[in-house]
């Protein structure tokens, strides 16, 4: 029995997101329908709905969520109807030349549902990465569910899905941030500050965090920043190089997505350091020119951080539990929480950076 239930849509480059109803079809092979409970409203979704990713007009937006798993197609093993799972965008095959290696975080053969959802038209729909959770069912590939602890509330638990994990795995996987290390957070939005609260948790002990909004340094201080630069008014290379007794940091993270930003990162690092690149570009920005002597002679690494270098079904359960044991405040990072037909103005909260997670419930 295929289901109808409301979805927000966006139906053209630029144009504000509407509320509709959908058809949610029944899984087929290896697909499940899950129960949307909460689901955050990231950049990515603004990002669709201005036409940044592709033109693939309508989106069903939302891809950072929790919920219950309603049904499953006939092959499906790993989850049953009533889990409580957390979405994913990169469900690994576990076939391709990275997964045969066992590296399936780098997983080059990912994969979503196979059939479509749609508007009662029949126009097919392209869900946000895949998920499409702006709704109040939504289906998706089995492996794109991960269980987690049912007693953690959805609206914390689903940032886990996108951005949070993103940020957590950028320090801790990609950037390999250990006790005693240094580290520096350039932009500290939702990616930034799980970042910061990753190298709390990892024992870093200089966690520098870096924005040019000082609403931003605030919170990342609840996060666990011990020292923040307001880029906008002081040299961040320089303010770094002071806290590290002239050094750099052990790991910069990159969390904007900007060539500048890249260049502070690259020269605000030690010697042998690493310089995570989580931020996402846009296809039009050019690696910043950086002598290539300096990039000898300082060793280390540069390393994009696709989703923060994560497995979700090692890093969902494992988050959830350090989240109830109140080691990892995932619950700060849900600054409001709101119903379906609020999205549009959650987008311009966030263009105004007011929110580091609007989170929609269900
Ligand atoms: N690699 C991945 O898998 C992955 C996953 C999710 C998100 N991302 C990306 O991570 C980035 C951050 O996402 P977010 O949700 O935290 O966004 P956000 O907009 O909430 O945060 C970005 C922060 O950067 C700050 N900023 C902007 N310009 C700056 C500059 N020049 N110097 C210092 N700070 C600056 C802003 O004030 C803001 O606080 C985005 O590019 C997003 O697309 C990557
Ligand atoms: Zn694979
Ligand atoms: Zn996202």
């Amino acid at each position: 029995m295929t289901r109808e239930v409301r979805g927000v849509i966006a139906r053209a480059k630029g144009q504000p997101v509407s509320v509709e109803t959908i058809v949610v079809p029944d899984p087929g092979p290896g697909e499940a329908v899950v129960r949307v409970q909460a689901c955050g409203v990231c950049h990515t979704d603004l990002h669709y709905r201005e036409g940044g990713i592709n033109d693939n007009f309508p989106f069903l937006l939302g891809h950072e969520a929790a919920g219950t798993v309603e049904a499953v197609g006939p092959d499906v093993t790993g989850v049953a109807p009533g889990d409580f799972v957390v979405l994913n965008w990169r469900a690994v095959c576990g076939e391709c030349r990275a997964c045969r290696k066992g590296k399936s975080q780098y997983c080059f053969a990912t994969h979503n549902a196979k059939q479509k959802m749609t508007l009662t038209d029949g126009t097919e729909l392209a869900p946000a990465l895949g998920i499409g959770a702006f709704a109040e069912a939504t289906l998706v590939a089995a492996g794109q569910c991960t269980k987690v602890d049912p007693s953690a509330d959805p609206a914390a638990a689903g940032l886990l899905g996108c951005g949070v994990m993103a940020g957590f795995g950028a320090a801790t996987y990609t950037g390999g941030i250990g006790k005693g290390d240094s580290i520096a957070v350039f932009g500290c939005g939702g990616v930034g500050n799980a970042a910061i609260a990753a190298a709390r948790l990892a024992g870093a002990t200089r966690i520098i965090a870096v924005d040019l909004d000082p609403r931003k340094l605030e919170w990342a201080r609840d996060f666990g920043a011990t020292h923040t630069v307001d880029a906008s008014k002081q040299d961040a290379v320089e303010r770094i190089r002071a806290i590290t007794d002239g050094n750099g940091a052990d790991v910069c993270v990159e969390a904007v997505g900007n060539p500048k930003v890249l260049e502070q990162a690259f020269f605000a690092r030690d010697l042998a350091g690493t310089v995570v690149q989580v931020g996402v570009p846009t296809p039009d920005m050019q690696f910043p020119a950086i002598p290539m002597i300096e990039f000898f002679g300082r060793g280390g690494a540069l390393k994009p951080s696709w989703y923060g270098d994560c497995l979700p079904s090692r890093d969902f359960p494992l988050l959830v539990d350090l989240f109830l044991q109140g080691r990892f405040p995932l619950d700060r990072f849900v600054s409001e929480r709101i119903q379906l037909d609020q999205v549009e103005d959650a987008f311009h909260r966030m263009e105004r950076g007011e929110v580091l997670r609007s989170v929609v419930v269900l």
